[in-house]
């Protein structure tokens, strides 16, 4: 089975629902901005790269009926819908990274008819869903070189397919070595409260056919002090200039785990997940999700009313714990405030 998170017919975005997985698949027709909006707020679609392709699509459908005689209208009015899709989730940055690219890309041609800017802004989507799948690639080229024939890998959430275009991200780097070092096994954390490990990424890794456990996110240090993990890779949401990196909520704490048990610990992201804007982790907005995330499970409260609640939804791992960043131009070493910014030129 093949699993797409999300495909573009030429008129309307097709969005699988991850909502409901494993147990449904369901599409989600986007034909506007709005349900572009409305699919990446309420997490029918997420992960940093899907988030910045879908993003891109909604750019298209936020204008694509807009009339064709008056540009400063045209203009503002992309504007509009950018500032608009970029409010739909805070900390990846690749959403905005797509927007601005989109926005950015019709600047450079403004100076054409507005159905040719149209048509450009359609391609530039296009050609970045093509591009992450692409990058997605060489992630795990590149990261499989970490790992050896034998070993077992540990991560949180999911960075899959469902997340990305295609392969994935620290899930690609799980997947190509398998490919190419054939014993290697994965360990996923469930990633309370959202369970993107237990819904999504085994689900990934069973039709991968990667043999792997399924552990409680509360299992990693006992499994680590075992011995039985000899490296972890994860995701990204939004790498700062000088490394420090947000991810799903636990990360950090595997983050720990790791060095405190002497494990190699590895960021897997593209570059657009880059914000060289920001020099450091602190300036990285946590998204708050809702209480009853972490009140409920699998729809069924399991905490008594009436209490306060704590649900951000990522955490940030400073770059002293980071032993090297995958990205799809090569892996990056420390100092990462000179690897970003060579990687970058
Ligand atoms: O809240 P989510 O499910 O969008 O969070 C996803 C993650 O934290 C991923 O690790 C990250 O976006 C990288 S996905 C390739």
């Amino acid at each position: 089975m093949e699993i797409r998170s999300l495909r573009f017919d030429g008129k309307v975005l097709h969005i699988l629902d991850q909502r409901k997985l494993p147990f449904e698949f369901i599409d989600v027709p986007c034909k506007s901005a709005e349900d572009v909006w409305e699919a990446i707020n309420k997490m029918k679609i997420r992960g940093a790269p899907a988030i910045g392709v879908a993003a891109a699509y909604g750019m298209y459908l936020g204008i694509k009926d807009t009339p064709e005689n008056d540009k400063e209208a045209f203009f503002n009015k992309l504007k509009k819908v950018k500032d608009y899709l970029d409010l739909a989730r805070p900390t990846a940055v690749n959403l905005k990274w797509a927007t601005a690219r989109i926005f950015n890309l019709a600047k450079k041609f403004e100076n054409l008819p507005i159905p040719e800017i149209k048509n450009a802004i359609l391609s530039e989507a296009i050609a970045m869903e093509k591009e992450d799948a692409e990058r997605n690639f060489r992630i795990g080229e590149y990261g499989s070189t970490l790992f050896k024939d034998g070993d077992t890998i540990m991560t949180i959430c999911n960075t899959g397919a469902l997340a990305t275009v295609a392969y994935g991200t620290a899930f690609s780097v799980i997947r190509r070595s398998f490919e190419k070092y054939k014993d290697i096994k994965a360990i996923a954390l469930e990633t309370r409260p959202y369970l993107q490990g237990a819904r999504l990424t085994a689900l990934e890794l069973r039709e991968a056919h990667i043999p792997f456990h399924l552990i409680t996110d509360n299992m990693a240090g006992f499994i680590m002090s075992k011995g039985l993990v000899n490296g972890i890779v994860v995701g990204a949401d939004r790498i700062a200039a000088n490394g420090d990196t947000a991810n799903k909520i636990g990360t950090y704490t595997l983050a720990v785990l790791a060095m405190y048990h002497k494990i190699p610990f590895y960021v897997a992201a593209p570059v657009s997940t880059i914000d060289i804007e920001i020099n450091s982790g602190k300036e990285i907005p946590i998204e708050e999700r809702d209480p009853d995330e972490v009140t409920h499970c699998g729809g069924k409260r399991i905490a008594p009313e009436g209490i306060e609640v704590y649900n951000p939804a990522f955490d940030v791992t400073p770059n002293r714990l980071i032993d090297a960043i995958i990205t799809d131009k090569g892996i990056l070493k420390k100092p990462f405030e000179k690897s970003i910014k060579d990687i970058l030129k």
